[in-house]
């Protein structure tokens, strides 16, 4: 379905409810209760998100901003003009911003995000403020395939891809190479993909990023029970879970749980689930890199990693791969 919107154009496969209800009734049968944690971005969730992007504790956005403006020039010049810019899990698009502004004559820019009410609100503001540039916005879930998208632009124009935040990190290890291998082909020959790999680091940092003091990343990862309770007419009762970022060495993760207080059920759409004392719902994983293993995992991917930028602290990597 095509719509055209003020100044975007929208295409929309926005995920249906009863998907919804099918992906959260299978993590919560498994031994290991879990949740998708793309289901955190209804319109809460995401300005949510925005507002843990602004903690103190959470240093990857301001690292990736910082890089991709003191990088502007080389990014630029790597890219070439007039790409067209397809970017995985848009968001809020302040770092994309930065990243249109040091390209030359970028093309168009598609924005492909699985949050619709955020995708609409942040690509309609990016048209009012870029009238020169062709908008796209196509709410999907990437992790679906992106064999669906349309042809978006003709095979003569050179793709830039942009996957930013360390969003990939939510995907396990083989899930990850899957993405990045349905990228490339999407990308196709003499295109690009300009991903940012959060780094591995001391466990008292990366525990604080994702368990900030003033709480906002726990009523982030709540969000998901609430949301479940008014789109799927749950019932869970959320003041009986917490919060809990752990982050775990072998599989070098920060998983994000909710933790069950006390003996409890909850139903959903008639299905009931029971929870004991300190049981959880695994609800997201961040996976944390090294320069080495990130260009190991891009190549298995058939990229050929071109250029890699760390922020001046060293916390966070950009990667320019090209899809070889
Ligand atoms: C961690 S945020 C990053 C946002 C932005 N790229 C940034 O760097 O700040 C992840 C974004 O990806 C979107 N997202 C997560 N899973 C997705 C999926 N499976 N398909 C499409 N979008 C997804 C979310 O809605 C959210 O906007």
């Amino acid at each position: 379905m095509e719509l055209k919107r003020e100044a975007i154009s929208f295409i929309d496969f926005e995920p249906e409810a009863a998907d919804f209800l099918s992906e959260v009734l299978d993590g919560l049968t498994r031994p290991q209760k879990s949740l998708p944690c793309k289901f955190f971005y209804d319109s809460r969730g995401a300005a949510l998100f925005d507002e843990i992007c602004r903690l103190p504790e959470y240093y990857p956005t301001r690292a990736e901003h910082s890089i991709i403006v003191e990088n502007g020039a080389e990014i630029a010049a790597l890219a070439g003009p007039s790409a067209a810019v397809i970017e995985f899990g848009s968001g809020s698009g302040l770092k994309t911003r930065a990243l249109l502004e040091a390209l030359e004559t970028p093309s168009a820019y598609i924005a492909i995000d699985i949050a619709r009410d955020a995708l609409l609100a942040s690509t309609r503001a990016l048209a009012r403020e870029r009238p020169d540039l062709e908008v796209i916005a196509v709410c999907a879930d990437y992790g679906a395939g992106l064999d669906r998208l349309p042809e978006i632009k003709g095979a003569a124009v050179r793709r830039l891809g942009l996957f930013l935040g360390s969003t990939i990190g939510n995907f396990e290890p083989d899930e990850a190479i899957g993405f990045l291998r349905t990228a490339r082909a999407l990308l196709g020959p003499g295109g690009a993909l300009l991903i940012g790999a959060d780094l591995w680091k001391q466990r008292e940092v990366l525990q604080a990023a994702y368990d900030d003091s003033r709480g906002v990343t726990a009523a982030f990862n709540m969000n998901l029970l609430r949301r479940i309770n008014r789109e799927l007419g749950g019932n869970f009762n959320l003041g009986a879970f917490r919060h809990e970022a752990r982050c775990v060495e072998d599989t070098r993760r920060i998983e994000m749980h909710l933790v069950s207080a006390v003996r409890q059920q909850a139903v959903i759409a008639g299905h009931r689930f029971f929870f004991g004392i300190g049981e959880t719902i695994h609800t997201e994983n961040s996976h944390k890199y090294t320069v080495e293993g990130f260009h190991a995992m891009a190549r298995m991917a058939g990229f050929a990693p071109r250029q890699t930028w760390l922020d001046r602290a060293e916390r966070f990597s950009l990667h320019y791969l090209d899809a070889a």
